[in-house]
């Protein structure tokens, strides 16, 4: 898929904006606090429904304005289908070819981006939590029947954990709870596997390829229960198996929500030996094997996103890149200059500056 047409009004510190991009490399080009992040946050923004910076959505509402609009026109297998959303104090309402859509769930997909930004790397040695965000938002992107079964165990959980804290929880109502919970974990873990797997197997040459190093890079999921055992039954028994600890401490303590997804160098966890250029690049060959996976799935191509990270690679790394992304990829990519190496011909460039976008020399 491919953006063809970017417009935001009233969005961060855009008025107005429209760009066009490129279908291969586009350069967001400008000094610090101009706008760049903020672009591609509004792409994010309609990918997942939500921005990857804020939670409160008020911010992305340019100041002493009432609403912020994002819309783009996005290519995919020859349509052009019109994303739109508005942003409001109330909440949020998304459209589709002017269609409203009520639900995020089947907003969510119909733009594919991959960011990759800096503070990916906080997510290393971060709660387990963020690392079971990264790989909800990957799976949601890709399937609907994951979000809904998230969601559905997400509700239940809360129920339990609510009739925990009970003076004399309704047994039976926990045994329902423990089967309905059961039966999302094994549709969950199901794809979490299956997530964890196929990027694994695409990430191990990429890491290869762009450090240049012969070091293997890996996820390991820490699933709640063993590989063979996966079954329902089995699940149930799990939780049946820790009631006796759960109503004691009132807190649901086995299940999906206490997973993790270790990112390994030579099987070690990259938090205890790798260097801040090994992680970097550990991430980026994630980044890249989610490209792959997500294109594996859908049949679709996503956009990439690379937030400042040219400049955090040398020079040899940003051709590896540059060479892997280019003619395969449409991407935009924010810089405060461009590298040298880089032949003006290949890419677009904007230039951005104070919220609004130009185009040297008329590249558009
Ligand atoms: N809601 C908003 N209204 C107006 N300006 C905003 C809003 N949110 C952020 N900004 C401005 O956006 C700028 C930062 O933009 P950003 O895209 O992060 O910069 P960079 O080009 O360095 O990536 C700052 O000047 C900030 O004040
Ligand atoms: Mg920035």
């Amino acid at each position: 898929m491919k953006i063809t047409e970017l417009k935001l009004r009233n969005f961060r510190n855009y008025e107005t904006l429209t760009i066009r991009p490129a279908e291969g490399m586009n350069f967001l080009a400008g000094s610090n606090a101009q706008g760049k992040t903020n672009l591609l946050e509004s792409l994010v923004y309609l990918s997942l429904t939500r921005s990857h910076r804020i939670s409160n959505e008020r911010k992305l509402i340019r100041e002493n304005c009432d609403y912020a609009v994002i819309s783009a026109s996005v290519e995919d297998q020859g349509r052009i289908k019109e994303l739109r959303a508005v942003i409001h104090p109330q909440g949020k309402t998304l459209s589709v070819q002017k269609n409203p859509v009520k639900k995020s769930s089947d907003f969510i997909g119909l733009l594919n981006v991959v960011l990759f930004a800096p503070d990916d790397l906080y997510v290393f040695n971060d709660q387990p939590r963020e690392r079971r965000r990264i790989i909800n938002q990957e799976i949601t992107k890709i399937s609907q029947k994951y979000l809904f079964s998230l969601n559905r165990y997400q509700n239940l959980l809360k129920d339990r954990n609510i009739l925990l804290k009970k003076e004399s929880p309704d047994l039976r109502f926990l045994d329902t709870l423990d089967e309905e919970m059961a039966s999302c974990e094994k549709e969950i873990i199901s794809y979490r596997r299956d997530f964890i797997t196929s990027v694994n197997e695409k990430m191990k040459d990429l890491y290869r390829i762009l450090s240049d190093s012969d070091l293997d890079a890996s996820l390991k999921y820490q699933c709640c229960i063993q590989d063979a055992e996966c079954t329902f039954e089995n699940i149930l028994e799990m939780h049946r198996n820790s009631r006796e600890k759960d109503l004691e401490h009132r807190v649901t303590s086995f299940g999906i929500h206490r997973e993790d997804m270790i990112f390994a160098l030579n099987d070690v966890n990259v938090i205890n030996t790798a260097s801040q250029g090994q992680k970097r690049m550990v991430m980026l060959a994630f980044k890249m094997a989610l490209l792959e996976y997500i294109e594996s799935k859908t049949g679709k191509r996503p956009v990439l996103l690379l937030d400042d990270v040219l400049s955090e690679l040398d020079l040899k790394r940003q051709r590896k890149l540059i060479e892997m992304i280019r003619n395969n990829y449409q991407c935009l990519i924010t810089a405060t200059e461009i590298p040298s190496f880089i032949r003006k011909d290949d890419i677009r460039i904007f230039m951005i500056e104070k919220g609004q976008a130009g185009c040297p020399g008329g590249t558009e």
